[in-house]
């Protein structure tokens, strides 16, 4: 199994380019099936998860042609509507081609999915299950062998109203309704960059939907829709995680592609702690700050403070004067990963599982780590950049699921880091 081994405390400098969004590329690539017609998405990151999406849309008899960072997606000869199970079971947003599936064909087969081990029990489908049965739809379940086969005739508008705020939820309602006979109004929605993305590209293509951004979204349902061209926006996990990188390094660097008010959140506590940065329509420039204040954090659903840069920012706490109190609220089994960096040096107190104290600032040593998932594999990486010594962070897959060849991108701004079998 790939390892990465960083040295620590290299001097960094330069720029960066911000990578299409993973979690906007992996809901447009399933919307292709909801259209006849040829789709083409630009600015794709090349990272596990695209490749697994673009797979899955093959194996149900989808053409996808591939030119680098760009995709085109004929679904007009698709003929099957059961989601292979050994690929679908290995990326959580292989849901997302559920809700298109259904609406196109009236009828799909799926095994429940897999992703990121951080939710509770294996990340809960009971919204998107509520929503398909809201929407007229049929929804049978085979225990014995963990097989959904959910059927509709014609999906019939409704009103919905989300118990849980749900980002992927929201999303897979709110494509499904597109062709669905009559109005669909969602409440209690998640209101995530790339929702409005989706959204204004469905619209571009003869969709109804007006509200998303907000928590209140309504579909005017449609008989087609066409397809056309989507370009992928910038990852603003990305954009924050190289941000925190750069503060809790002391380093100047430009991010460039980026767009800075979906990380308001983070930029507004920099302002708070005095890390200095400047800004533009579409790039940040971090400057050098060698001390900074605690602040803490309390994750929350967008425009919030993003679960996806809890433990990269629980690093950087590290490295403040004072202490900070981290409160991850999202998600259940998103802090185990503090344990690692208390082995590293740092001073942290689990409060219960959702809270942390982080004491700063520390010096932290280099230590043999396991990436237990995607988010939490960046914050290593981010303490292996700081520490003193070489770190090794094992399981990496998980890093390389989300984030384009970092090893290579951090090593051009003056990281040392190096990928072994
Ligand atoms: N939930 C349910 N039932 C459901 C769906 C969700 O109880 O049917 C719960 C979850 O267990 C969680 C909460 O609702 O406690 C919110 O989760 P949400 O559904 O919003 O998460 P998601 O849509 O599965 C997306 C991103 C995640 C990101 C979250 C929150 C994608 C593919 N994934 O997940 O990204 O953390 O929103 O912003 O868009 C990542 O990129 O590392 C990642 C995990």
């Amino acid at each position: 199994m790939p390892k990465y081994i960083i040295l620590g405390k290299q001097p960094l400098a330069g720029e960066i380019d911000i990578k299409g969004a993973k979690n906007s590329v992996l809901k447009i690539i399933p919307v292709a099936i909801l259209s006849t017609q040829k789709i083409k998405i630009t600015n794709i990151p090349e990272i596990e998860d695209t490749e697994k999406s673009l797979s899955l849309i093959e194996s149900l008899g989808g053409i996808v042609t591939r030119d680098g960072n760009t995709a085109t997606i004929d679904t007009s000869k698709i003929n099957n509507t059961e989601l292979k199970s050994d690929l679908a079971k290995k990326f959580r947003a292989s849901i997302m081609f559920v809700g298109p599936i259904l609406a196109r064909f009236g009828e799909v087969k799926f095994s429940h999915p897999g992703g990121c081990v951080i939710g509770a029990g294996s990340r809960p489908i009971d919204l998107f299950i509520e929503g398909f049965e809201a929407l007229g739809a049929k929804v049978e379940y085979n225990e014995d062998e963990g097989f959904y086969h959910i059927q509709a005739e014609k999906l019939i508008g409704c009103d919905y109203f989300f118990s849980t705020i749900s980002v992927t939820g929201t999303e897979a309602l709110m494509m499904t309704a597109v062709l669905a006979k009559g109005k669909t109004t969602l409440k209690n929605c998640a209101m995530e960059p790339e929702i409005e993305a989706l959204a204004n590209y469905l619209n571009s293509c003869g969709a109804k939907i007006s509200g998303a951004g907000t928590p209140i979204i309504t579909i005017e349902g449609v008989d087609k829709i066409s397809a056309g061209e989507f370009e992928v926006i910038p990852d603003r996990i990305e954009a924050g995680s190289i941000a925190i990188l750069a503060a809790a390094t002391n380093s100047e660097i430009r991010i460039n592609k980026c767009n800075p008010d979906h990380i308001e959140s983070l930029l507004n506590i920099f302002d708070k702690i005095g890390i200095k940065y400047e800004k533009g329509a579409d790039w940040i420039q971090m400057k050098k700050t060698d001390k900074f204040l605690a602040y803490g954090i309390k994750t929350h659903e967008y425009p919030g403070f993003p679960t996806d840069l809890q433990s990269p920012y629980t690093v950087f706490m590290t490295q403040a004067q004072g202490s900070s109190l981290i409160h991850e609220t999202i998600y259940d089994r998103r802090l185990f990963y503090v344990d690692m960096l208390s082995q590293m040096g740092a001073d942290i107190t689990i409060c219960d599982p959702h809270r942390v104290v982080v004491n700063g600032p520390t010096k932290l040593y280099a230590k043999k780590l396991i990436s237990p998932d995607l988010r939490a594999g960046m914050a290593m990486i981010i303490a292996g950049l700081i520490a003193e010594g070489e770190t090794e962070i094992d399981n990496i897959y998980q890093i390389d699921r989300g984030y384009e060849k970092i090893d290579e991108r951090l090593n051009k701004l003056g990281a040392k880091i190096q990928k072994v079998d």
